[in-house]
């Protein structure tokens, strides 16, 4: 049962990877860089040889959520006759607002699940690694600029994501997961502000929150974005989650056996991400 991670030098592929080391198997890790990951196959989903390639005698596939390149992806699939994707997609895909049917992740999910393999999508809320991209402003400014700060999310530590994916490959395909979505959160509800608050009261350095209003947000932010669909799908979550606590959602806990790590705990495992 040959298992392939792609995306390799993402956090959550490596963690995946190492999941499934530690369980005992030789996954086969798949990269755009192959010299910056030792071991791995060459892949890049927008050069259908290095996929094909890859996808060789694959049983499972670990898969970064990419709308463009899903259909091809689904037939190269197909033609390797893989059994199973776990699809790393997003809460996003199923959000509530005007701009979700353009979500990346919603499409891909629908073009993913074409395939004749049978397919489980790992839909997490906001990344507790968001919190790196904040840290490049607060070396710059001494603030960390955001729109809605007032806004809760439950964010979710990227080794409870790799660990929630590990046991579903582990499970393999045939099982209960087959056909299934799991949102993932984090344990906890709390603002951006408090989220802002806690990175002092652990790392000890001072930083100013600064509520961008959503026009200045659009130009500070919106080019760092996939497109401009997503953008606003993610300003109109915000404004919908001001004042509202964030669900929090059982599936770390119910794929994984543990409770789903804290932000205080994701701030201690990073101390690198804030040392002055
Ligand atoms: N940030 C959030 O709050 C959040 C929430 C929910 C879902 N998500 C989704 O989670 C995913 C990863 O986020 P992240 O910030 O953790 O990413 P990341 O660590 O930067 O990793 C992304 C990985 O995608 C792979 N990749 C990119 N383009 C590729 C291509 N053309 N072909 C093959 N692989 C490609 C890369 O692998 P190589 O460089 O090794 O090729 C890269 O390692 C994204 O789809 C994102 O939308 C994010």
């Amino acid at each position: 049962m040959t298992i392939l991670v792609t995306g390799g030098r993402g956090r959550i592929a490596r963690a995946v990877v190492a999941g499934l080391t530690a369980a005992g198997l030789d996954p086969r890790v798949a990269s755009r860089d192959t010299s910056a990951v030792p071991g791995s196959v060459p892949f890049d989903l927008t050069d259908p040889s290095t996929v094909s390639a890859a996808l060789r005698d694959v049983t499972q596939v670990f898969l970064y959520a990419e709308p463009t390149t899903a259909a091809a992806f689904v037939e190269a699939a197909d033609a390797a006759g893989v059994k199973k994707v776990v699809l790393l997609s997003s809460m996003s895909s199923y959000a509530d607002n005007e701009d979700a049917a353009a979500d990346p992740h919603a499409e891909t999910e629908r073009v993913i699940k074409t395939g004749a393999y049978a397919v489980t999508c790992l839909q997490p809320g906001a990344f507790m690694t968001n919190a790196i991209f904040w840290s490049y402003a607060l070396r710059a400014t001494g603030q960390i600029r955001l729109p809605y700060l007032d806004a809760e999310e439950a964010p979710i530590h990227e080794q409870d994501i790799a660990d929630a994916a590990v046991q579903v490959l582990l499970a393999g395909p045939g099982s209960p997961h087959d056909g299934r979505a799991y949102p993932l959160s984090g344990p906890e509800s709390m603002t951006r502000r408090r989220q802002i608050e806690q990175i002092t009261e652990v790392t000890g350095v001072p930083i100013e929150a600064v509520d961008l209003a959503p026009a200045q947000a659009e130009e500070e932010m919106s080019r760092g974005m996939r497109n401009q669909a997503q953008f606003r799908s993610l300003m109109s979550y915000w404004a919908s989650r001001v004042g509202l606590p964030h669900p929090i959602e059982p599936g770390v806990e119910l794929l994984t056996a543990h409770p789903a790590r804290s932000w205080q705990t994701w701030l201690r495992d990073h101390p690198e991400v804030f040392a002055e």
